[in-house]
């Protein structure tokens, strides 16, 4: 089963309100989406900008770069005033973001690493790295994994979002009632919700933007 989890005249109508931030980000995204890799959506792209305004941060840490498109468009979003640290496990996907990160020209603030985010978390709270943002947007199954590590690198006030937490809707659907293929998946992601929406030094909105956005807000 794979739902809306919007409804999709409410998401073209959102979408029709979209601007790139720069006509080279507007190549980058047509470029990747033609390649079939994965970018931020269009609204998810809206609120994170949104967000960026708001926190202003200093120090964000991105997991899942793909081809650095998210990390170019926050950059942006900041006119280069952050630092931020990008992981990718992939060391193709790595290779093309680091050519993509600098034909943007965003090399001063953006730093790519390539590993396995589980490892290369820890690596990073050993060197006494703390973040203000936090993206989470890689393997959904991890999701726990990743949340475990960055908890110890975030302060009161710092932002954790999360995206594709709805899963095209499929989280809705109890793991039993699931395609056996899916299941473990599901049942991942409606723990790991679960989990971060009790947690009481943490305020988290999960948003029906885009595929699921969690929003989570250190107390
Ligand atoms: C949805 S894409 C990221 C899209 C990117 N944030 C953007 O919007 O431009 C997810 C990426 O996470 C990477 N990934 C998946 N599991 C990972 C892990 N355990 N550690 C590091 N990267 C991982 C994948 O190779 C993939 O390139």
């Amino acid at each position: 089963m794979d739902l809306n989890i919007t409804n999709e005249a409410v998401t073209d109508h959102i979408r029709g309100l979209y601007t790139p931030i720069d006509s080279d980000m507007a190549e980058f995204r047509k470029e990747a989406v033609e390649a079939g890799v994965p970018v931020i959506m269009e609204e998810t792209e809206m609120l994170i900008n949104t967000i960026m305004i708001i926190l202003r941060p200093h120090n964000i840490l991105e997991i899942g770069t793909a081809l650095g498109y998210s990390a170019c468009f926050m950059s942006k979003a900041l006119e280069g005033d952050v630092k931020i640290t990008t992981i990718e496990k992939n060391y193709e996907s790595f290779m093309k973001a680091n050519d993509n990160v600098a034909q943007q020209k965003c090399s001063e603030s953006i730093d790519l690493i390539c590993d396995d985010a589980v490892h290369a978390l820890k690596q990073l709270r050993d060197g006494g790295r703390m973040y203000d943002f936090v993206f989470i947007d890689a393997a959904k199954s991890h999701y726990r994994s990743f949340w475990d590590e960055v908890v110890k690198m975030v302060h009161r006030g710092s932002v954790i979002l999360c995206d594709n937490v709805l899963m095209r809707g499929t989280t809705v659907i109890p793991p039993e009632e699931a395609e056996h293929k899916h299941r473990t998946n599901i049942r991942n992601m409606r723990e790991f919700l679960e989990y971060i929406c009790g947690l009481e030094n943490v305020q988290t909105s999960v948003v029906a933007a885009g595929d699921g956005v969690s929003i989570s807000y250190i107390k």
